[in-house]
């Protein structure tokens, strides 16, 4: 996610910006993923750790496949399906993105959402999914009230993340892996 192969690619119609300061200061900002993202989103993969590509997927997953890369590219629908890049702005070097963060309805059970987020490991545990999880909940769509998720166990990052913004709960669904649901979610800003 953060080689120079992935360096921010001119944009035209961005969509609704959202500027943001990462915990070391870091300028930031959050737009909606482009249909024109497709190998940033295989780059950055790529480019991420095996544990990192096991917590994201909860799988082992060497690359993601070209049915991968369209339903987390051409899936982007921006209403049940909304994703969003978060580009740093670092003094010292060029614009990259670093973090991507998806929030996706589940049609069976449309007050209902599934969230992931996935950043750079060498820019996470400076607030990039805390800053993608908060801009995707201030943009859900109405209706919304609770996550649904499955995490793996350790994956204390996302259970920080995710119990910042209601009342979590937690069950155990197979070996390591927890469903995660979120209930009174905060309201959108
Ligand atoms: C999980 C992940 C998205 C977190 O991203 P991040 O940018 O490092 O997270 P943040 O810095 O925004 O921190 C989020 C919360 O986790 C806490 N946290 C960060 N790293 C932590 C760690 N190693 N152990 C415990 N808590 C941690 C932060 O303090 C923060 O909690 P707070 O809001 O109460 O302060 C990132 O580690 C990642 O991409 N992992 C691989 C993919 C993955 O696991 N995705 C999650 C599937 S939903």
């Amino acid at each position: 996610m953060s080689s120079t192969r992935s360096v921010a690619p001119a944009r035209t119609s961005p969509g609704p910006l959202t500027e943001v300061t990462l915990r070391d200061g870091t300028a930031a900002m959050i737009w909606p993923l482009l249909g024109t993202d497709r190998d940033l989103l295989r780059y950055g993969f790529d480019e991420l750790s095996p544990q990192s590509r096991q917590q994201r997927f909860l799988t082992h997953l060497p690359r993601l496949s070209e049915g991968m890369l369209r339903s987390l590219v051409d899936g982007v629908d921006g209403v049940n399906h909304l994703a969003l890049l978060l580009t740093v702005l670092p003094a010292d070097g060029p614009a990259r993105p670093v973090g991507v963060g998806r929030l996706v309805r589940y049609a069976e059970d449309p007050s209902a959402a599934d969230v992931a987020v996935t950043v750079a490991d060498a820019w996470q545990g400076r607030g990039v999914a805390g800053a993608l999880l908060t801009a995707l909940l201030a943009r859900r769509p109405a209706g919304i009230t609770r996550l649904r998720t499955t995490v793996a166990a350790d994956n204390r990052a996302s259970l920080a993340m995710l119990a910042r913004h209601g009342t979590m709960t937690t069950r155990r669904d197979g070996f390591g892996v927890l469903t995660v649901e979120v209930d009174d979610l905060t309201p959108p800003a």
